[in-house]
């Protein structure tokens, strides 16, 4: 890998070497007037992957990834644009020591840079332009910068996007900058986000005509104006349910909230117990039924920046029927570090399910009972050791199964 990268620098070297002249000439910075921008949204959303960056939402990321181009087109959305807004991707998610794209304003004009920053946080541009601004426009909901980079640049001073986690950064500029090198990044009102920028390229497999969908959603919840709530909501399955397979599932978040719902698991209940208690409210509240603690098994999950997810065509994950509790429990962890008050949420997960039985019940298994690193399977891993003991009463129920 380490070579293929290598040899594509040298190949693009004249390429970027004319570039980089181009950009001497253009005074290195690419002049963009706002104003000649504007202009209606382009129809048909080619960005299938979408995060808040910001806790109140008002800045918003989409891509998309071409594995053949080996580039990253982003999107971002400026909800509330001031005199500009720095982007970018760092090592551990710190705006100095960053790869940077900088959309800037000294109040009459607008420019658009490749630039990275200093231990101190000093702003430099790039004398290689790797961001490649591509469109600009304003619309009632706000401003939208589209720019693309490839995933390797091969300039020092750039981020090598990789597979796995990535920092992503961003500050607010919130007065007219007459220089970047004026510009504090430590006075800047900034954040970061981790997201996987380099989602697999795989296709879904088509859903089943006889798909039906059921929405395992917050009842209008009143989020806490605290940092860290995790809700519970009890619900029920339609009467009498047969059994069925989930095949896909997809979150479904309440529009505002983006940036709050931080991630959300739906839990069937076990099914010795005839009833469980119905309740909504925080999932460590003294008021919460005993019971609610044999609601465990995972039927769904979603985090931030997921998208859908799709069980291969011979499995789906069983639910209905007789041997199976009737009730569900909703789990919604809400991440609120500006402990807004007064937001109202609905969010939840939607089941896609049949009743066409597929070959094989698909299971979730849960290994190992702490998040540590040391299990997290990197990408293109053929094989992973995992190592852990099941008791007696484990292996006697779970002969022979499957995972995938
Ligand atoms: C990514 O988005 C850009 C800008 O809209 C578009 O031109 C391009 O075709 C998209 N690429 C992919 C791989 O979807
Ligand atoms: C995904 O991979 C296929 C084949 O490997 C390729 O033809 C296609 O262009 C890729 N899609 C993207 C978005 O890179
Ligand atoms: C940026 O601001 C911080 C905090 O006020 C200050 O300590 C630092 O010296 C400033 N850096 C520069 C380069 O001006
Ligand atoms: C949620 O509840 C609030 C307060 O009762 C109400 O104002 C709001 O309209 C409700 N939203 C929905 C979607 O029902």
């Amino acid at each position: 890998m380490q070579t293929g990268g290598e040899r594509s620098c040298l190949q693009n070297y004249r390429l970027r070497e004319l570039l980089s002249i181009y950009f001497t000439m253009m005074a290195v910075v690419v002049v963009m007037l706002l104003a000649s921008f504007q202009g209606a949204s382009p129809r048909g959303d080619p960005f299938p992957f979408r995060v808040p960056l910001d806790p109140l939402g008002t800045l918003e990321l989409s891509w998309n990834v071409s594995y053949s181009q080996q580039e990253v087109c982003f999107q971002l959305l400026v909800k509330e644009l001031h005199f500009g807004i720095v982007f970018g991707m760092s090592d551990r998610g710190e705006l100095e020591n960053a790869d940077l794209a900088i959309l800037w304003s000294d109040g009459h004009k607008s420019y658009f840079g490749d630039a990275w920053s200093d231990a101190q946080g000093h702003i430099r541009l790039d004398s290689k332009q790797d961001y490649q601004l591509l469109e600009a426009h304003r619309d009632p909901e706000g401003f939208y910068l589209t720019f693309k980079r490839p995933f390797s640049t091969c300039d020092p001073n750039d981020y090598l996007i990789e597979d796995g986690t990535v920092h992503l950064i961003y500050g607010v500029l919130e007065r007219p900058v007459t220089s970047l090198l004026a510009v504090n990044l430590s006075l800047v009102n900034r954040g970061l986000q981790r997201v996987q920028l380099l989602k697999p390229n795989i296709t879904n497999p088509e859903l089943p005509r006889d798909v039906q969908t059921l929405e395992v959603l917050a009842p209008n919840v009143s989020v806490p104006g605290q940092e860290t709530t995790y809700w519970c909501y009890i619900t029920e399955l339609p009467e009498n349910m047969p059994k069925n397979h989930i095949v896909m599932y997809e979150s479904v978040i309440t529009p505002g909230n983006e940036a709050l719902v931080h991630h959300m698991e739906v839990f069937q209940c076990a099914p010795q117990f005839d009833s469980i208690p119905h309740y909504s409210g925080p999932c460590d509240s003294k008021m919460k039924p005993q019971r609610l603690n044999y609601c465990r098994h995972v039927l769904a999950a979603w985090a931030l920046g997921a998208k859908a997810f799709y069980y291969p065509e011979e499995a789906g994950l069983a639910i209905g029927g007789p041997d199976s509790s009737k009730y569900l429990r909703l789990e919604v962890h809400y991440h609120n570090p500006l402990q807004l008050k007064g937001r109202f949420d609905s969010s939840g997960i939607r089941l896609f399910y049949t009743p066409t039985l597929r070959k094989y019940d698909g299971g979730i298994m849960e290994l190992g009972l702490v998040y540590t690193p040391v299990m997290a399977i990197p990408p293109h891993e053929d094989h992973f050791e995992l190592t852990g003991y099941c008791i007696e009463k484990c292996t006697a129920t779970q002969v022979g199964f499957w995972t995938f």
